[in-house]
C-alpha cells in the first residue's frame, strides 16, 4: 500500500487548526496529535457514505452485529474468546480510564503509571485526586525496561495499575513475561490492572497479548480498546471495555452511568462494524507501509548523520525520538524544532519528566511528507552547527 496524505484543510482537525494555539504558529508541518492522514479503508468510507444517505441521523442502539464483529476481531487477531456481556461500549478510552479510577479506588489511593507516557493517565489520576504511583520505565540501551523492584514495592500501597499496552509513547509491546510478571505482583498485592490496549492492532515483528487473555487476571482486570487507532478513525468514539468480571463491570457502568453518557453515534457504530468486519486485509497493508517509514525515519538519520536516535517502534504510528545528542535545554529543543525546522511535534516533557530531551514523531502520513519532514529538520541542524 502506497501511503496518500489526504489533504485535512477545511475538516477541522485537531493536527491542523490546533496547531497554531499549540506551537504559536502555524507556520510548520503539523505531525503530532495521535491520528493519521492516511484515508480510513474504503469499507468504512463505504459504510459511513450508505449510512449518511438516510436521513434521519436520530438515537442509536449498538446492534448484535457490533457485538458479534468486536467478538470476532478479538478471536481471530489475537485468540481470545470473549463473552458478548462482558463488551462495555465506551465514549472514549480516556473516559474510560476515568470511569475505572473512580469504580476502582477511592481518593487519595494510589494508583500504578510507567511512565513516560501518553499524559492523560496521570492527568486522569491527578485530577480525580488519586495519589500518582510513579513506576518510571528504564531507558537501557536503546530500549524500555520495567524495573519490577519498584513496581513491587508500589504494588503494594497501590489499588489499581493503568497499563498501557502496548506503549506509547515508548513503542514497546511487553512481552509474555513481562505481562506475567506484573500480573503476578498486582494479584498478590490485590491490585485491579487497566490496560489500555488502543495499538494492539499495529504491532510490529511482536506478538500482542491481551491482558485479558492471561486466564488468572481475567476476573481482576479490564481491557480498553478501539478501532480508532487503527483505521484512523478516531473522531468517531468507537471505544469499548472488555470486563469479564460482574462486580468490575457493574461498578465500571455505575460510573459511566453517573457521566450521563449512553448512547453512541450511528456513524461510530457502523464504522467499527465495517472496520472489524471487513479491514483486515487494509490493516495488514498499513502495517508493512508503515514499517517502511520507520525505516525511512532511520535510515535518513543515520545517512546524514544528525545526532538523535530514534527508540526502535515495536508498535504505534508514534517514533519516540531521542534528541539529547543535539545538546539542547528544554526549551531550546522545542524551540529548534518549532522555528527552525518548522515541524510541529509532541515535546518529550509532556509524557513525564522522562521524556526531557526527546521528541514524539507522528509517521502515519505519506513518505512525501515524511521527506519533506526530515529535509527541515537537515537544514535546520545544519544552519546551527
Ligand atoms: C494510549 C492511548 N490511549 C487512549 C488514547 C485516546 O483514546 P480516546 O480518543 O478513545 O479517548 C490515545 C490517543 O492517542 C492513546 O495513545
Amino acid at each position: 500500500m502506497r501511503l496518500e496524505a489526504v489533504q485535512r484543510a477545511g475538516t477541522y482537525a485537531v493536527k491542523l487548526d490546533e496547531a497554531v494555539h499549540k506551537f504559536g504558529t502555524d507556520d510548520l508541518l503539523p505531525l503530532w496529535v495521535a491520528d493519521m492522514d492516511i484515508a480510513a479503508p474504503l469499507c468504512v468510507q463505504e459504510a459511513l457514505q450508505r449510512r449518511a444517505t438516510h436521513p434521519v441521523y436520530g438515537y442509536t442502539v449498538y446492534p448484535e452485529r457490533y457485538y458479534q464483529a468486536i467478538k470476532d476481531w478479538y478471536f481471530n487477531r489475537f485468540g481470545w474468546k470473549i463473552e458478548t456481556e462482558w463488551i462495555v461500549p465506551a465514549y472514549g478510552v480516556v473516559p474510560s480510564l476515568n470511569f475505572a479510577i473512580n469504580a476502582y479506588s477511592k481518593e487519595d489511593e494510589g494508583i500504578i503509571v510507567q511512565t513516560p507516557l501518553y499524559p492523560p493517565f496521570s492527568d486522569s489520576v491527578r485530577r480525580q485526586g488519586r495519589k500518582l504511583l510513579n513506576n518510571r520505565l528504564l531507558y537501557q540501551n536503546g530500549s524500555y525496561q520495567i524495573d519490577f523492584a519498584d513496581f513491587e514495592a508500589k504494588a503494594r500501597e497501590a489499588k489499581l495499575f493503568l497499563l498501557c499496552s502496548p506503549h506509547n509513547p515508548t513503542g514497546r509491546v511487553w512481552n509474555k513475561e513481562e505481562l506475567e510478571k506484573l500480573i503476578d505482583i498486582c494479584l498478590a498485592n490485590g491490585v485491579i490492572i487497566v490496560s489500555d490496549e488502543i495499538h494492539a492492532d499495529i504491532v510490529f515483528r511482536k506478538v500482542h497479548y491481551v491482558l485479558g487473555s492471561f486466564e488468572k487476571v481475567q476476573q481482576h482486570s479490564v481491557v480498553l480498546n478501539a478501532p480508532s487507532k487503527t483505521f484512523n478513525i478516531a473522531g468517531l468514539n468507537t471505544s469499548y471495555a472488555v470486563i469479564p468480571d460482574r462486580r468490575l463491570r457493574d461498578a465500571y457502568l455505575h460510573e459511566q452511568k453517573k457521566s450521563g453518557i449512553t448512547n453512541g453515534t450511528p456513524f461510530g457504530i457502523e464504522a467499527l462494524m465495517a472496520a472489524y468486519e471487513g479491514g483486515e486485509a487494509w490493516l495488514e497493508k498499513l502495517k508493512v507501509a508503515l514499517w517502511e517509514n520507520v525505516v525511512f525515519v532511520k535510515t535518513f538519520i543515520e545517512t546524514h548523520h544528525l545526532p538523535l536516535k530514534v527508540v526502535e517502534p515495536e508498535a504505534t504510528f508514534l517514533l519516540w525520538i531521542d534528541c539529547r545528542g543535539l545538546g539542547l535545554s528544554t526549551e531550546n529543543l522545542a524551540a529548534f524544532f518549532i522555528k527552525k525546522a518548522k515541524l510541529g511535534l509532541n515535546e518529550g516533557v509532556s509524557f513525564g519528566e522522562e521524556g526531557e530531551g526527546f521528541m514524539r514523531l507522528n509517521i502515519g502520513t505519506s513518505k512525501e511528507v515524511l521527506h519533506q519532514a526530515m529535509q527541515q529538520l537537515l537544514r535546520a541542524y545544519e544552519e546551527r552547527k
